[in-house]
């Protein structure tokens, strides 16, 4: 018989971690072309708009967020849902070699923009059925992605297969702010202000629509509760939230040595 808590696991993360918008696209089906489609459309955009948006996202909080999570010299590394390579280029910095590390996307488009250092590898491929060797990876990192897997459960499954025994996990996500100003604010600048500066920067006009689709992924998107509780399901251990300015969320865990 299941256990209570092993249900309630199951019934929090075995789906995606929000309902279909069905503003952009009918159904979870849907989802998955119409996500693909625009990131392979809008790629070419996506540098200019984060640098601009520069919204925590950058270059220093992504390096300085691997390493926290335990990333060092040495250690081989999966980027999953890499698209232009943001996160993968600072993997690189901190491993100190290129042949350590593998990104993977389901967009050839962003992979398409990526500009990375030699020896790094490339995949096209989901959270959800990674195309790679079970216990290949040290650590693994997601940039702002998890809001656009299509199962929880199934995603951090693939991820504990994958990682070595001991081997590190570092998920970076936008969350929706706990209290109501914290949510006003952040949706001003996020529905508001950010589709303003993809119409500025951007060349592509479904850039805008993209960026608008951004905060309405936040704002449905299941509480860090239950992110943490898909991540223990899966049998990660030390699963832990680190939170900064209220909204910028690292779930690390790491897979238990034995
Ligand atoms: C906002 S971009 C983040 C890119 C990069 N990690 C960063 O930090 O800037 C989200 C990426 O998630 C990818 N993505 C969408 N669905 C995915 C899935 N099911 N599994 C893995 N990646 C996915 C998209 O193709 C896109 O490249």
């Amino acid at each position: 018989m299941t256990s209570p808590r092993r249900k309630e696991l199951d019934e929090t993360g075995n789906k995606a971690p929000h309902e279909p918008l069905t503003a952009y696209y009918s159904d979870e089906p849907g989802r998955r072309l119409w996500l693909r489609a625009m990131f392979d459309r809008t790629a070419s955009d996506y540098d200019a708009i984060e640098r601009a948006m520069a919204f925590g996202s950058g270059a220093w909080y992504r390096n300085r967020a691997l390493r926290s999570a335990g990333l060092a010299r040495g250690m081989r590394v999966l980027d999953v849902g890499m698209g232009t390579g943001l996160v993968t280029k600072e993997a690189v910095a901190i491993t100190g070699d290129p042949s350590l590390v593998t990104g993977v996307d389901p967009s050839p488009g962003m992979v398409g923009e990526a500009h990375l250092p030699i020896g790094v590898e490339t995949r096209i491929g989901t959270a959800e059925d990674l195309p790679c060797d079970s216990a290949a990876y040290d650590f693994l990192s997601m940039g702002f992605a998890l809001r656009h897997v299509s199962n929880l459960a199934k995603a951090f499954d693939e991820y504990f297969r994958v990682l070595a025994p001991g081997g590190q996990l570092c998920v970076l996500e936008i969350t929706r702010p706990a209290h109501g100003v914290g949510v006003a604010a952040l949706k001003f600048y996020m529905r508001g202000v950010v589709p303003m500066i993809a119409r500025i920067v951007g060349r592509k006009g479904e850039s805008v629509e993209l960026m608008r689709y951004y905060w309405d992924t936040i704002e449905a998107c299941v509480p860090p509760a239950a992110v943490i509780a898909a991540i223990e399901r899966a049998g990660f251990a030390n699963v832990r939230r680190d939170v900064e300015l209220g909204i910028f969320s690292a779930y690390c865990a790491t897979k238990p040595a034995a």
